[in-house]
């Protein structure tokens, strides 16, 4: 007899921050659940805020054709949302209450068997949480840092990476032009994937990333070298969370009534300044910011994203919960979340594209 119970009803979330190819993974999940198995599907809106305050709409195929290609998400997404620490505002202060029993009354009440959430490593901490308590939840691996454990590939980095390399492309012609030192700064928190990636596909001279302490002599060198031989300017691809030996991170701002309060920032412009004094030579500094998560996703996302969807969908008829889809040599597994939450997967330091690096010229900013 076969006992996996009869799926009627299945709720979608994307939480944390947006991400190009999220809307490929609703429209994937969505539409191989509605074709394959007759299932209805709701969306929640803002993430686990939707969940919370039972904010949801019906998801049908119409409403899920044509979004594809589009980046953000149709259904909202909050990076401050948390069932388990929900920030309410009493007499001038914050405080932090536990309202997953309201998210579980809340799914009970709408007949849904399962909640798909797609997200990063916070989402994939609170989906955890939630399986554990009894809601039964399948995780779906995003974001263009890359850092999430369990997977080779989370779907929105390839975009980011095209982005980023794309810019480094632009701000040569003008370190060409203007002999001048040009930092790029990248996104991508606590890992360097972005920054390596983006930094090998658009030929960076110097590549720092958080996992390599930089020591600014050794890029005060390479600058000096690059432009005795002529080449008189350099590019450096410089991550959000890169620090100098010792130092520490740079911090853009703290956001309170955030589960992860850190956001980083401007390290360009520090290492920038002290590039020209060290050097002499004209240095400037590009942040990319937000520009990186933003517009349609590449072709790889694209592709990823339906195949994360209806992997997605498939756990969830087999009432295989706690499960993440993941990527791994190229295959689509699946992983527990138990493995995934609170993790962040950095670049090793044996990690083979670090060698790439340094065997085609590429400094690391350290000796060595
Ligand atoms: O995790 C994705 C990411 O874009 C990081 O690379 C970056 O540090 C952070 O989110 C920025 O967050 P926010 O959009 O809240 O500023």
């Amino acid at each position: 007899m076969n006992s996996i119970k009869t799926i009627r009803r299945v709720g979608v979330l994307t939480g944390g921050g947006d991400c190009p190819g999220l809307n490929a993974v609703i429209r994937a999940v969505t539409k191989a659940l509605i074709l394959n198995h007759d299932v209805d599907v709701i969306g929640f809106e803002d993430g686990y805020e939707g969940l919370i305050e039972n904010r949801y709409r019906e998801l049908d195929w119409n409403a899920v054709s044509g979004i594809l290609q589009q980046g953000g998400t149709i259904l909202g997404t909050s990076n401050k949302a948390d069932p388990f620490n929900h920030i309410i505002h009493q007499d001038d202060k914050l405080l932090r209450i536990d309202v997953s029993d309201r998210v579980l009354q809340n799914v009970a009440a709408l007949n849904i068997d399962a909640v798909v959430c797609i997200g990063g490593d916070g989402s994939m901490t609170i989906a955890r949480k939630l399986m554990d308590k009894g809601l039964p939840v399948v995780g779906v691996p995003k974001t263009i840092d890359n850092d999430l454990f369990g997977t080779d590939y989370t779907f929105g980095y390839d975009t980011a990476v095209s982005i980023a390399a794309e810019a480094i492309d632009r701000i040569h012609t003008t370190a060409q032009s203007h002999h001048r030192v040009m930092l790029v700064e990248i996104m991508g928190r606590y890992a360097g994937w972005l920054t390596l990636g983006a930094g090998l596909a658009g030929g960076a001279d110097v590549i720092l990333i958080p996992e390599i302490e930089y020591d600014l002599n050794v890029i005060q060198k390479i600058v000096e070298q690059r432009s005795k031989r002529g080449r008189r300017f350099s590019i450096i691809a410089v991550a959000e969370g890169a620090k100098s030996l010792g130092g520490e991170l740079t911090v853009q701002r703290v956001i309170h009534d955030s589960p992860d309060k850190i956001r980083l920032g401007g390290i360009s412009i520090k290492l920038s300044a002290d590039i020209e004094t060290a050097t002499n030579l004209e240095t400037r500094a590009t942040i990319l910011g937000h520009l990186q998560r933003g517009g349609t996703p590449t072709a790889f996302d694209r592709i990823l994203a339906t195949r994360y969807g209806v992997a997605a969908a498939d756990l969830v008829v087999q009432g295989r919960y706690g499960r993440m889809v993941a990527l791994q040599g190229g295959r689509i597994v699946d992983v527990s979340l138990e493995e995934v939450g609170g993790r962040t997967r950095t670049v090793g330091l044996d990690h083979e594209l670090l060698h790439v690096a340094r065997r085609t010229g590429v400094s690391l900013g350290a000796s060595a």
